[in-house]
């Protein structure tokens, strides 16, 4: 088989565009309706299928990839966030996306710092808020602000950012932005681990401790049907197992309001965990029923 053969054919490479007005220039071209994912870039499986979602709901994939200042707190993990574009284009080439918009960040916030920012009022202030004040008004803002910019009708945001998940879909709510959102399941690797850029941070040893996330999640959907002590028991039992995971939470909570459920609550609700693993802290969450019949 030849190197130019149709079936060694390399898949087509995105539009990269990275001022405003290519943007806007290549958004014209492209057929409705039109979805957008929003990345951070050092894109994995979980990006993927995030772009894949995409595809199927739309005629046109636009991703964003910004590495957005204004959600890294001082001192934050904003200097060793991978940065990986050329492998990123790669993928999404292969994937299908149609345009990427890898802005700088003086294109995204031409005037410097906003002045005026996004609230995530007080669902932004518990469990990743409580450890990262401010974070999700950061995370907001450049939503809202890539939102207007790229003009989509649905944006797909992941599971495995429930908060974020949660936080964008009352911004477009109470700000009435006209945008579907709708969120992919969490993707993980075989023993369990949920796909995160961070998660190249992790040396060997650390990676094996940061299965315990996963064990603990899938501990207290197992416990469900008793209940939620019966949850919070499971999954913390397990945790307390590796002691080289330090727990940031450990939260039952309602998946709309985050308010942690009640002992006698049955119904959905969403299990999340934080901890720090080495250097780098790792999220997950599972969403189940409390006191479902078995
Ligand atoms: O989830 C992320 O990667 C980021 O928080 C997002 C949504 C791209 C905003 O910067």
């Amino acid at each position: 088989m030849t190197a130019t053969s149709p079936s060694s054919a390399q898949p087509a490479p995105p539009r990269l565009v990275r001022t405003r007005a290519e943007l806007a220039a290549a958004r014209a071209e492209l057929p409705g309706p039109l979805a957008v994912v929003m990345t951070m870039g050092a894109l994995h499986a979980g990006h993927a299928s995030l772009v894949e979602a995409a595809r199927e709901r739309a005629a046109s994939v636009v991703v964003t990839i910004f590495l957005n200042p204004l959600q890294f707190g001082a001192g934050a993990d904003l200097a060793r966030y991978p940065r990986t574009l050329d492998a990123d284009l790669e993928l999404l080439g292969r994937v299908g996306a149609d345009v990427v918009f890898a802005p700088s960040p003086d294109v995204v916030y031409p005037d410097g710092d906003p002045a005026v920012r996004v609230s995530s009022g007080q669902l932004g202030t518990v469990l990743e808020g409580a450890s990262r004040p401010g974070h999700f008004d950061g995370v907001l803002t450049v939503v809202a602000k890539l939102m207007h910019l790229v003009r989509p009708d649905v944006a797909l945001f992941g599971q495995k950012d429930a908060q974020q998940l949660l936080l964008v879909r009352r911004m477009v709510r109470d700000l009435d932005l006209g945008v579907e959102v709708v969120a992919v399941p969490t993707v993980r690797d075989d023993d369990g681990l949920a796909l995160s850029s961070r998660n190249a941070h992790l040396s060997p040893l650390d990676r094996e401790v940061a299965l315990v996330l996963s064990r603990a999640l899938r501990a207290g959907e197992a416990a469900a049907p008793e209940g939620a002590s019966a949850v919070r028991r499971a999954a913390r039992d397990v945790l307390v197992g590796e002691p080289l995971a330090r727990v940031d939470y450990l939260a039952l909570v309602d998946p709309d309001t985050l308010d942690d459920v009640p002992e006698h609550f049955r119904g959905p609700a969403l299990l999340a965990v934080a901890a720090k693993v080495g250097p780098t802290r790792l999220i997950d969450n599972l969403p189940l029923v409390v006191g479902a019949a078995r």
